[in-house]
């Protein structure tokens, strides 16, 4: 099916401004004592009033009703299969991939939680989720708890947001900032994929150092939408999660009304096709902190609270090098999907769509298959086509959800991809 493009403002955490009618922007300042139009003006802030310039996040909204004209909320009956968390366990884990449901199901009843790194209550960390939906949300919702990182795997979604559409499939993502209202419609007959809810600081591009002033994700690649409203006077179903639980409440409108806005607090998506990737050109290969495409600070500085990384097809050309992902033990914690094709570090059992997760210092790196081969090869130059794997990489352990750890996708059998090993020491 294909499906009409749309407009974006270009550039990464911009001061954008937009209008779907021409005069609705307040021009001189954010909240005149009349708005154009008979809007409401509204701010919507992602960050403290008070941090560095550098850091805030806010939005000024246009809207033809504010957000406070809405009933109280209440809990819903249905909740996100996985809220809770597990008992502790230190083992590598690996899932197939979880199935679209043959029931109605929407962006939000295919939600599932597989791991987070804390209570939700807690100002810092993230939850790991997928969706799999096979119909579009007639509702509307937002994340209290964090910003939301919307990685498909299969299908495509438009984003209704309160900013205005996005369009977005496999091999691109979406950020939905805390708090933005939004709909997912369904541009396929099926969707899934997965979601790195942000509990900490607000995903950026990461700082380049001696890259210099261009490379890995670049700036103008991240794309905004253009204000775009609904003006509907029907009931709705608002829903939001907070502190873990999903709560609704019935509008009489659609929230979906901001004619114009501006502000930095926005929704984005990127290509990462586009990807500037950087890797060896003589021996050994970078660490994969080189492939990261956005990153949340924590407190500890130089130590992600989580770095979306990706494993897109490049050339290896490293010469005298065991080529795929050497073998670690690592301070950081690594939850992985695979969007297409294969892994290069597993000769079988990482699906796309499937997952794994390897915590602080479990030893782990490619399975036999792939280590024998990477060793007995003639190296030559060779391009790693058709695949993208990524990884939400945190420096707080993710506990597997006990949803997680129960489901028939859990390969119990994952530790057998090192076994049998051969010794290959030889003294003399
Ligand atoms: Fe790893």
């Amino acid at each position: 099916m294909p499906v009409e493009s749309l407009t974006y403002l270009p550039g990464f955490n911009n001061q954008f401004s937009s209008e779907a009618i021409p005069g609705a922007l307040p021009h001189g300042q954010n909240s005149p004592q009349r708005v154009p139009f008979g809007l409401y003006a509204e701010q919507l802030s992602g960050t403290a009033f008070t941090v560095p310039r550098s850091e805030a996040r806010r939005t000024w909204l246009y809207r033809i009703r504010p957000s406070a004209a809405h009933p109280r909320f209440e809990r819903l009956a249905r909740q996100i299969p996985g809220r809770e968390i597990g008992p502790v366990n230190p083992n590598r884990l690996r899932w197939n991939p979880h199935e679209v449901p043959a029931e109605p199901t929407d962006f939000l009843d295919g939600l599932l939680t597989l791991a987070a790194t804390a209570d939700a209550e807690q100002a810092s960390g993230v939850s790991v989720h997928l969706y799999r939906a096979n119909r579009s949300m007639d509702r509307v919702f937002f994340d209290a708890d964090g910003e939301l990182l919307i990685v498909p795997q299969q299908g495509r979604l438009r984003l209704a947001t309160e900013l205005g559409l996005l369009n977005i499939e496999p091999l691109e993502i979406a950020v939905i900032p805390r708090g933005m209202k939004f709909r997912v419609k369904l541009l396929d007959a099926t969707a899934s994929g997965y979601i790195c809810e942000n509990h900490g600081a607000a995903l950026r591009i990461p700082d380049l150092g001696p890259i210099g002033s261009n490379g890995l994700a670049n700036p103008r690649d991240f794309l905004a939408p253009v204000a775009h409203y609904e003006d509907i006077d029907a009931p709705v179903q608002l829903v939001q999660k907070f502190l873990g639980e999903l709560w609704a409440c019935e509008l009489d409108h659609s929230p979906l009304d901001v004619v114009a806005w501006h502000g930095n607090h926005v929704p984005y998506k990127y290509d990462l096709r586009l990807f500037n990737t950087i890797g060896t050109v003589s021996y050994d290969h970078p660490d994969p902190s080189i492939f990261t495409v956005l990153t949340s600070p924590s407190d500890t500085h130089g130590m992600a609270n989580v770095d979306f990384v990706i494993f897109p097809p490049r050339w290896m050309v490293a010469e005298k090098t065991f080529r795929p992902p050497w073998f670690h033990r690592n301070l950081m914690n690594e939850f992985m999907g695979l969007l297409l094709g294969a892994y290069d570090a597993k000769a079988d059992g990482f699906a796309p769509g499937g997952a794994s997760l390897h915590n602080c210092m479990s030893a782990h790196g490619p399975d036999n298959a792939s280590t024998v081969q990477a060793i007995a090869v003639e190296l030559a130059p060779h391009k790693i086509e058709n695949t993208m794997a990524f990884m939400f990489e945190t420096g707080r352990v993710l506990r597997p959800s006990r949803y997680a750890l129960e489901s028939p996708q859990l390969q119990r059998d994952y530790d057998a991809c090192w076994s049998g090993m051969a010794k290959t020491f030889q003294r003399n």
